[in-house]
């Protein structure tokens, strides 16, 4: 079995946005309505939009294939605040999880944090989703505070801020 991650390439696009519906309509149904999956799934993974992301020195999207499939996909971004990276996007294929692949990824976003020079990783995750954040606690995650975000159409964000402080040779911790 090989097992490679590489940054994400305007050509892999369409991939990734195929992978994400697929990961969503396995994680979301019975956390959020089918019409929000739907409308955050549009806002989020627009082929153009992807692309322009892939252009920004200040958003970073790697994927990881096994044995040359797409298996998952991480992105992750500079915060306004100094210092800090935010884990944006993290999805395993349903059929790879639980093998050890977003352990991987995180690794990598931490790796990626740490040569930004950053000292804490955030992410924002659905309250409902107790799998990620069973994921993410194990990834050295924990609960800061609870947010509920207003993402427009009478759709809202109910997440935890989950918060990792980074120090050098934190990657693969
Ligand atoms: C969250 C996610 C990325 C984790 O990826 P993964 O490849 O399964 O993670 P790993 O195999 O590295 O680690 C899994 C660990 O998370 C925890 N975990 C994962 N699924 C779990 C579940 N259903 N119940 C309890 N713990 C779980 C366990 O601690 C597990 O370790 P173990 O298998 O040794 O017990 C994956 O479940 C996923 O893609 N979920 C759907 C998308 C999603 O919710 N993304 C996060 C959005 S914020």
């Amino acid at each position: 079995m090989e097992v490679s991650i590489s940054p994400v390439t305007a050509a892999d696009v369409e991939a990734i946005a195929t992978l994400a519906r697929l990961v969503w309509q396995d994680t979301y149904p019975g956390i959020i309505s089918q019409e929000q999956i739907d409308y955050m799934l549009a806002q989020r993974y627009q082929p153009p939009l992807l692309r322009e992301e892939l252009t920004s020195p200040h958003i970073w999207w790697d994927q990881l294939t096994v044995d040359g499939q797409l298996a998952g996909f991480v992105s992750c971004l500079l915060t306004a605040t100094a210092g800090e990276m935010k884990l944006d996007k993290l999805y395993v294929d349903p059929r790879r999880q639980r093998l050890g692949i977003g352990a991987r990824l995180v690794d990598q976003v931490v790796a990626r944090a740490l040569a930004a020079g950053c000292q804490t990783l955030i992410l924002a995750v659905n309250k409902g989703n107790e799998r990620a954040i069973a994921a993410y606690r194990k990834q050295g995650f924990a609960i800061r505070e609870s947010v509920c975000v207003d993402i427009g159409c009478g759709f809202v964000m109910d997440d935890f801020i989950m918060v990792r402080p980074l120090s050098a040779g934190a990657a693969g911790s």
